[in-house]
């Protein structure tokens, strides 16, 4: 039987849908060995106290190494491996940021123009949360 973990219980990661020109940013994970080769929203995990925005902030310049900017939080709520869930927020680079680098957990990025964003081999568990990105660009 397959049980919903409990809102109280879970723990939220946070996936960025950085947006630059249009184009959307894909990060390629080097690790762990399971992951390894996938393609993600980059983020992580929400600390105990934290903001999920301030999440983000953290997570991408421990991440990439750039400044960025929550803007919207998308509608959704997805599940990982027990007790996470995922959550995304749409963000852009801040005015002077540097432009991501592959640092931590990632060996490639890619900007991904709207008819491009299937072109990755995207974690199983963010194709969803791709979607509904996807599916705000189109509504502009
Ligand atoms: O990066 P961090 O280890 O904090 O991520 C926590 C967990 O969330 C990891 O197991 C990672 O694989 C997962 N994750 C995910 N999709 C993302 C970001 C993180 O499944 N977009």
């Amino acid at each position: 039987m397959t049980r919903t973990t409990p809102e109280a219980e879970r723990i939220v990661v946070v996936g960025a849908a950085l947006f630059d020109g249009g184009r959307l940013l894909a990060a390629r994970r080097s690790a762990p060995a399971d992951l390894a080769g996938r393609w993600e929203l980059p983020g992580g995990k929400v600390e105990a106290g934290e903001r999920p925005e301030d999440a983000l902030v953290r997570e991408l310049r421990e991440e990439l190494g750039v400044d960025a900017e929550p803007v919207d939080r998308v509608p959704g709520t997805w599940p990982l491996r027990t007790p996470y869930v995922l959550h995304v927020w749409t963000a852009r680079l801040r005015p002077g940021s540097p432009l991501p680098q592959p640092l931590q957990d990632h060996d490639e990025l890619r900007w991904l123009t709207p008819d491009r964003i299937w072109e990755v081999d995207w974690l199983d568990q963010d194709v969803p949360a791709v979607r509904e990105v996807a599916a705000s660009i189109g509504r502009g």
